[in-house]
């Protein structure tokens, strides 16, 4: 692996940090206290080629590398973690599952707009009883000759309320367990999709998180993806990318917050002396930055892996069990270093503390990618 960046994959980054820095920062505070959705944000991110990185340009796409998209996804995550998980679902678990399983009908009508970012996609999964245990899909999606009978419920829809198209999971033949499961993909506006309530969240909050319901929509057989039966290794494949898009929104919390403490550090004076100098403090600062370069190489060890086409399944769940740990306990270190001031919303940092909880949760909690890396190692 090659850590040196390229001249591209260093515009990239700086292009993220530029729009991090001037337009997401300003509001950052307000769409958080307001669960205000970003959209006009998204938009802009949509015209910068951002949410559809990796699609083939003949796709609307930004024919990027994975290692650029690690890097925007950190610095769009240092200041707003709910813009990042917006692109990190449409990246990962929309768009790369159309490009990479989808027809060709199929990418002409629901990946090229998405990638240009026109529109935004949904990859609805998780259910009331079926979070971990994502073999227990109880949505079912009976096979009427020309079209499937979708029915049921989905929960914790990240973008449930904002997307356009929706990528959900459903059980075709109860019997075959994981092997009867398709995936498809539903337009808002199908009869019988309802989007059901707005969850009220700790941290993220302006992403846009729904329950869906689903009563007796027809879904078009043409918009089933791969062959009858594909939809668990569908969904198993594309979380394997989707969890280098969240460790690297971990990373990105991380690192925002390690750099709010360190600034602050500096700045702060306490018993005669910048705080940075007191070695309680110093510690601190060695530990966050040791923790996050760890993280940063564990998320592009995996994506590397992945722009090489080698399986990456095993460094994805490592590179998001760990991300995931280093954002909690570096978000909690930065509140404690700003002592009083990190308690309260104009220092950000209690803010990334909140967003970083769920990095640990989303796209398989922790003891899931642990569950994934001890299958790979004991095999
Ligand atoms: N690629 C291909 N096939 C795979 C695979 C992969 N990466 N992982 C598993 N499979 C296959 C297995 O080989 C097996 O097939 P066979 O029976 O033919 O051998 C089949 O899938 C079942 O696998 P397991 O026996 O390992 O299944 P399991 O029930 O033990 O569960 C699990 C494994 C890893 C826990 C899995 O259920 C899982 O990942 N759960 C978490 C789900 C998740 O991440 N949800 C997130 C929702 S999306 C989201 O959060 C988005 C958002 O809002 C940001």
């Amino acid at each position: 692996m090659n850590i040196e960046f390229t001249e591209e994959q260093l515009a990239v980054r700086d292009a993220a940090r530029d729009f991090a820095q001037n337009v997401l920062k300003p509001g950052v505070i307000e769409r958080d206290e307001q669960q205000r959705f970003p959209k006009e944000e998204i938009k802009q991110l949509g015209e910068l080629g951002f949410l559809g990185m990796m699609v083939n340009p003949k796709y609307g796409g930004g024919g990027m590398d994975t290692i650029s998209y690690v890097l925007a996804m950190e610095e769009i995550s240092k200041i707003d973690a709910s813009v990042s998980v917006c692109m990190s679902v449409n990246n990962s678990l929309y768009c790369w599952g159309i490009d990479k399983f989808g027809t060709e009908e199929q990418k002409q009508k629901y990946l090229v707009p998405a990638a240009k970012g026109d529109l935004i996609g949904a990859f609805c999964l998780s259910e009331p009883e079926a979070g971990s245990d994502a073999t227990s899909q109880r949505t079912t999606a009976i096979d009427m000759g020309d079209y499937y009978l979708l029915n049921g419920t989905k929960n914790w829809i990240t973008n449930g309320g904002s997307a356009s198209y929706y990528i959900v999971i459903a059980q075709t033949y109860p019997e075959k367990k994981h092997k009867g499961i398709n995936a498809f993909i539903v337009e808002k506006g199908m009869d019988g999709f309802v989007v059901g309530a707005k969850e009220n969240k700790l941290g993220i909050r302006a992403s846009d998180t729904h329950t869906l319901l689903f009563n007796d929509v027809k879904v078009p057989k043409a918009n089933r993806i791969g062959e009858d039966g594909f939809g668990f290794t569908f969904a198993m494949k594309v979380l394997s990318g989707g969890r280098i898009g969240i460790a690297s929104q971990a990373l990105g919390i991380a690192s925002g917050a390690y750099e709010l403490a360190l600034a602050y550090s500096k700045e702060r004076k306490a018993f005669g002396k910048p705080i940075c100098e007191h070695q309680a403090i110093a510690f601190k600062l060695a530990d966050m930055a040791t923790n996050i370069e760890a993280a940063r190489l564990l998320c592009l060890k995996a994506a590397w892996q992945k722009d090489m086409g080698l399986n990456f399944d095993q460094s994805s769940a490592m590179a998001k069990l760990f991300a995931s740990k280093v954002a909690m306990e570096t978000a909690v270190e930065a509140v404690q270093i700003h002592g009083g001031y990190g308690f309260v919303k104009e220092y950000h940092v209690e803010r990334l503390m909140r967003d970083a909880k769920i990095t640990q949760i989303y796209e398989g909690t922790s003891e899931v990618q642990k569950i994934v890396i001890s299958r790979s190692v004991l095999q």
